[in-house]
């Protein structure tokens, strides 16, 4: 009767240690995987877990609707995939630029104004969703968008994404 009291309170422990190290691992992603570009000239910076940890969270939050799997559901020419991001102008495959998006979206060439039709920080008033972003904020999204880039070969790359 002990022996199998012992055995139940052991086996407890081992499945809440396991439950930990679990969700431990999953917040867990490379360094590698986490250093992003940050700029044009090449600089690099690497982000925390915590960090992509919460850009994830805001992009599935606002843009994740249209956006799933790096997609773009109403423009399925303007992706978010490493390539896209790249020959964008100017290009958004860094986090300034990015983030640059997020507060003034412009077409692909650069050469018109979006916010009026993509949502972004600086008009509050039309895109009331992402009203309460800090700079934080808008470097974790960002950042993510990267980071899921580049861990993920299919993420926005519809050669490879089997719908
Ligand atoms: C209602 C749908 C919708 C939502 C919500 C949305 N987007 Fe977009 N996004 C688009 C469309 C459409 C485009 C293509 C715009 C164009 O014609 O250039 C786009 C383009 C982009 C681009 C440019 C991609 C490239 O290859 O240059 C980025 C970056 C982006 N969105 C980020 C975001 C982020 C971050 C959010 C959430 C805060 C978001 N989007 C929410 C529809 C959406």
């Amino acid at each position: 009767m002990l022996k199998k009291r012992v055995f139940i309170f052991l086996m407890g422990i081992l499945l809440a240690w396991q439950s930990f190290v679990g969700e431990a691992n999953a917040l867990k992603l490379s360094e590698k995987v986490r250093t992003i570009p940050l700029n044009e000239e090449g600089d690099m910076i690497t982000l925390s877990n915590q960090e992509v940890a919460k850009g994830a969270a805001l992009f599935k939050d606002n843009c994740a609707q249209c956006h799933i799997q790096g997609k773009t559901k109403t423009n399925p020419n303007v992706t978010l995939s490493k390539q896209a991001l790249a020959n964008a102008l100017p290009a958004r495959d860094n986090l300034l630029g990015l983030m640059d998006y997020i507060k003034h979206p412009t077409s692909y060439d650069g050469e018109e104004d979006l916010s009026l039709l993509h949502m972004n920080t600086e008009r509050p008033d039309l895109w009331p969703e992402i009203r309460n972003y800090t700079e934080d904020d808008i470097k974790a999204l960002a950042g993510y968008i990267l980071v899921q880039a580049n861990a993920d070969p299919k993420w926005g790359n519809l050669s490879l994404i089997d719908n």
